[in-house]
């Protein structure tokens, strides 16, 4: 099974959104996908509720309410064979949630959008999981994807510049579109919507989809192969 965390302190980043994007695709290819919903708005959940049935499935387990008679190890506990785990963080999160987070996870994602603030922060919360959390200690692979960008920017090259120095990619840049809430509206990721929409934004998501198959190869090997292939990997 391959764990990921879409994980960042900022709140509004896009979390949940990569989070559902990124299971519905698993589940569309035919991967036992379960997403795990930290997040107390519940927005994975309520994702889900609006998902029709006829849609691959996809279990969403909620790690926010009490475990009414019932270890928090029963309660955070995946089906058996499921092959893609994916872990929508809340905003803020630190601490033994974070700790509980990171000890399953085999890849952290992290959204940022183009805010100078926003960056600026995501550069410190970075340098917290590799510091605190010590991320590379468990494992962990960490990438990050610009999220909601309108156009070019030079808004991210600090971010990139700092990634450099703690070998850490940037994966992706993923516009603000429309196609996102349309998608959400209806419990689904924008590869669920019909052929003929979303090709430039399921463009976009390759780097990250190829990274995510081999998160240990360098980028610049990884990326450049015009296919979208979706393999399994990571811990059993
Ligand atoms: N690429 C995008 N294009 C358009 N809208 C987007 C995009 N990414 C996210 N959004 C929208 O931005 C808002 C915030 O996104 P999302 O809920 O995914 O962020 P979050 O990081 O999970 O927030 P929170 O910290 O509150 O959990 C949502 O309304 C979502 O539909
Ligand atoms: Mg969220």
């Amino acid at each position: 099974m391959q764990t990921i965390l879409v994980l960042n302190s900022k709140g509004g980043c896009g979390k949940t959104t990569l989070a559902t994007n990124l299971a519905s695709l698993f589940a569309a290819g035919g991967q036992k996908t379960v997403l795990m919903d930290y997040d107390p708005q519940g927005s994975c959940l309520r994702w889900r509720s609006l998902r029709s049935e006829d849609l691959p499935a996809i279990q969403v387990i909620d790690a926010t309410r009490p475990p009414h008679g019932l270890t928090r190890t029963w309660q955070l506990s995946v089906p058996p064979q499921t092959e893609r785990l994916i872990i929508d963080a809340p905003a803020g999160v630190s601490g033994g949630t974070l700790q509980e987070m990171l000890r399953r996870t085999d890849i952290i994602v992290i959204p940022v959008v183009p805010s100078p603030l926003d960056i600026h922060a995501t550069s410190d919360f970075i340098r917290h999981l590799l510091l605190v959390g010590k991320v590379r200690k468990l494992g962990i692979h960490l990438g990050v994807v610009a999220n909601r960008v309108r156009r070019h920017t030079p808004l991210y090259e600090p971010l990139q510049r700092f990634l450099v120095t703690v070998d850490i990619p940037f994966l992706t840049s993923l516009s603000d579109s429309d196609y996102y809430i349309r998608a959400a509206e209806r419990g689904q990721g924008i590869f669920e919507l019909s052929d003929d929409e979303a090709l430039v934004e399921r463009e976009q998501w390759l780097p990250l989809v190829r990274w995510l198959a081999c998160p240990e190869e360098p980028l610049r090997q990884v990326a450049g192969t015009p296919q979208l292939t979706v393999v399994s990997g990571g811990r059993t």
